[in-house]
């Protein structure tokens, strides 16, 4: 794939550019908690979107999209919001760069990859993240990696309109071969936890339903949290988060909230303490254990926090109905995009089978079945590496 990226760059702009990869990312369990202060079990994954950059002294950005063979270019004092979406997650980023007092150069990027599109993979994440990567190491600026993570977060929420939490970019950035990242969304510690991958595989499932819904229920949904929480304020005033909320807190002041309210509310809760149990599992090797904290979020999402569709939740269904599927549930914001699946390595031939025999996406096809490994985050790529 980089090899092509690199002929496409040749092609269009010229020779010797900078190479980079920034992945995609899965989730296993800790769903709506990062905006919530809680925390999350991301990694980055050996699919992603790969960059080829090199400044061009013309006072103008000029990016070639691979996949979708399209070019965009601004002259370096015209950044605003484009009409054209996928270029908003580039601007955006070069915008944030600007605010925080660095003027960006003008420059070429090609990128393009093998990262499926709106599969809740975080293909915004990769583009945002890997140009930040490309701009600091370009412009030499020495940024940390988290700023390059802010300023990622903020790109999506200024550009895309999308009030995200930090997981995406964080995990896309800071991953690790072969490890989970238990990242405490609050302070933004984190640890590495080894996934070991020799007995059991981690395979998604798009639904090809796109998230048309998810920006605005999104919003909608972290807007119902802070109702929630500026209600129990008014019991705890040392409350700053739903992180700081515990089950018994909640449940006895059920009968002041909203019930829609105290749904979302009291699934944010629940679902910091699955993820617990799940790393206390994974520490013990304890995959079956890990698997059924899986379904408890999924069952939690469907049916409190209301982001699942019909089609997560059948292939849902369809996994836990295959012996030898761990854990399975709806993974990212939701309404659309794929599962996530923990299987025995033997019974992945039984459950692929079953998925492409019982479930068709709306338009009728196969659904695509991904296979992931857990790989590093974003990085700069030498050619003769794959
Ligand atoms: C999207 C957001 C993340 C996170 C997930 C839900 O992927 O970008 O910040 O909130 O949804 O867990």
């Amino acid at each position: 794939m980089i090899e092509k990226i690199k002929q496409a760059f040749e092609e269009h702009f010229g020779k010797d550019p900078l190479l980079f990869k920034s992945p995609g990312r899965i989730n296993l369990i800790g769903e709506h908690t990062d905006y919530n202060d809680g925390f999350v079990l991301p990694a980055a994954v050996d699919l992603g979107v790969y960059f080829a950059c090199k400044p061009n002294e013309l006072n103008k950005y000029r990016f070639y999209s691979y996949d979708l063979e399209d070019v965009c270019v601004r002259d370096v004092h015209d950044i605003a919001i484009s009409k054209t979406r996928w270029v908003n997650y580039l601007l955006g980023v070069i915008a944030q760069f600007e605010k925080s007092g660095k003027k960006v150069q003008g420059f070429d990027c090609v990128l393009g990859g093998n990262l499926p599109m709106g599969a809740g993979m975080s293909s915004s994440a990769a583009v945002e993240t890997g140009l930040a990567f490309a701009i600091n190491q370009m412009e030499g600026y020495g940024y940390e990696t988290l700023d390059l993570v802010k300023f990622s977060q903020k790109a999506e929420h200024e550009y895309a309109g999308v009030q995200c939490g930090i997981m995406d970019q964080f995990a896309v950035m800071h991953g690790e071969h072969q490890q989970v990242i238990k990242l405490d969304c609050r302070s933004l510690e984190y640890r590495l936890y080894p996934f070991h991958m020799d007995n059991y595989e981690l395979i998604l499932v798009n639904t090809g339903v796109k998230h048309s819904l998810a920006s605005s229920e999104y919003n909608k949904r972290r807007q119902e949290c802070e109702t929630g929480v500026a209600l129990l304020q008014k019991h705890f005033p040392e409350i700053n988060s739903l992180r700081d909320v515990d089950l018994e807190q909640i449940q006895n002041f059920e009968q002041e909230f909203d019930p829609v309210v105290y749904n979302r509310c009291s699934y944010v809760v629940e679902e910091n303490l699955r993820l617990e149990r799940a790393c206390a599992a994974l520490e013990k090797d304890d995959m079956k254990a890990f698997g059924q904290e899986m379904y408890g979020s999924h069952e939690g999402l469907r049916d409190k926090y209301e982001v699942s569709c019909d089609e997560l939740d059948q292939l849902v269904d369809l996994a836990r109905s295959v012996e030898g599927v761990l854990g399975s549930r709806m993974m990212g914001g939701g309404f659309g995009g794929c599962t996530i699946n923990l299987i025995a390595k033997k019974s992945v031939p039984d459950f692929e089978q079953k998925v492409l025999e019982s479930y068709q996406t709306p338009d009728g096809g196969q659904p695509e079945i991904i296979k992931v490994k857990i790989e590093r985050g974003t990085h700069p790529v030498q050619i003769n590496e794959k």
